[in-house]
């Protein structure tokens, strides 16, 4: 069987393990969470997500072909997640991945994760319609870019300082909600009033982010009301991100001419982001393009499609792990 292509993510706290064919279907997937393991800590401890994931990998990998009904030698390739991320858990990666691939005789792709998420919206189906621009929320990274159809990629906006996912885990965890928050704080929300008017930051960063002044008006804001409504905090700070994140789309589109929008990371598992893009969307005549929940927080099969590109490219070489890509890269 040809045209299989084992993905593997490792760069935070999930070990995603997929097999993934050219167009994005999506044969077999697995990720083993860490979140019972970091919730203890109020988020990721380094040391212990590298540990777990050098006991989580191959066990992974082999549930992924066991499920596909596959052995190693009907695969193509293998794709891996090089960076950026945490260089511990990068290291447990790439090193099993070019140890899989030298075994099994395979050739071996470092697949940057910010690309990776940019494809897991073509996952399962094809969505994306180009020049689009991309909206990438996730734990590590806050940002805007425009996307030609041929791959290249211009960073247009990005965060100066904390990324939206972690004010959602900071704030999350100044309410007591443990880890991860973004699930948490979605949910309390929904059930709250946005009766706080906190800070809609970098309202004149043209297309780039801020979040750390909003975290702290959360936390200030905490320190001299202690018993207002959780579910109110928590409400009201989803507006003031979702209103940054909207004000910013809305700007990119204008700047940049896009057939779509398409919101990536961890964060585009928001219901309400969700919501909002899709207003934006109707009012702009701008099409919509978002991955399915399973694919917006760190997967295997993400990195997996990645690697397509990479080898449509020739972009071979063996996988150095690094912190320091940016999307463009
Ligand atoms: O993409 P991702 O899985 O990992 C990184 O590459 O960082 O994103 C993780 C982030 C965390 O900050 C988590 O709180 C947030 O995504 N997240 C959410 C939701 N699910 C995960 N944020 C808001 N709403 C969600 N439903
Ligand atoms: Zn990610």
């Amino acid at each position: 069987m040809a045209d299989l292509m084992l993905g593997i993510e490792t760069s935070c706290d999930d070990t995603g393990v997929a097999i993934v064919r050219p167009d994005g279907t999506v044969v077999a997937s697995a990720v083993a969470s860490q979140v019972e393991l970091h919730d203890r800590y109020g988020g990721v401890y380094p040391e212990m997500a590298s540990r777990a994931h050098v006991d989580a990998i191959l066990p992974t990998v082999r549930k992924v072909l066991d499920d596909a009904g596959l052995a190693p030698e009907d695969l193509t390739a293998i794709g891996v997640t090089r960076g950026p991320g945490l260089i511990g858990s990068l290291v447990v990666g790439t090193n099993s991945a070019v140890g899989l691939g030298d075994g099994w005789g395979l050739p071996v792709y470092g697949v940057n994760h910010l690309r990776g998420h940019l494809r897991s919206a073509d996952l399962d189906e094809k969505r994306v319609t180009y020049p689009a621009m991309v909206l990438l929320v996730s734990g590590g990274h806050t940002l805007l870019a425009h996307v030609q159809e041929n791959g290249d990629v211009t960073l247009v906006g990005s965060t100066r300082d904390d990324s939206v996912g972690e004010a959602y885990d900071k704030v999350a965890r100044m309410l007591g909600l443990g880890y991860p928050g973004g699930p948490a704080i979605d949910r309390l929300a929904k059930t709250g009033t946005p009766d706080v008017d906190f800070p809609r930051p970098a309202k004149d960063l043209e297309l780039d982010f801020s979040f750390s002044g909003l975290k702290s008006a959360v936390s200030r804001f905490l320190a001299a009301n202690p018993d207002h409504p959780p579910e109110n905090v928590a409400a009201s700070f989803v507006e003031a991100c979702l209103d940054v994140l909207l004000t910013k789309c809305r700007r990119a589109l204008e700047q940049h001419p896009s057939r779509c929008l398409v919101v990536v990371g961890g964060v585009a598992a928001s219901p309400q982001l969700r919501e909002r893009a899709a207003a934006l969307c109707a009012e702009t005549g701008v099409e919509l393009c978002l991955p399915p929940l399973r694919w917006s927080t760190d997967n295997g099969a993400m990195i997996g499609l990645a690697a397509w590109d990479y080898r449509a490219r020739g972009l071979q070489e063996r996988p150095r792990p690094t912190t320091s890509l940016t999307i463009a890269d």
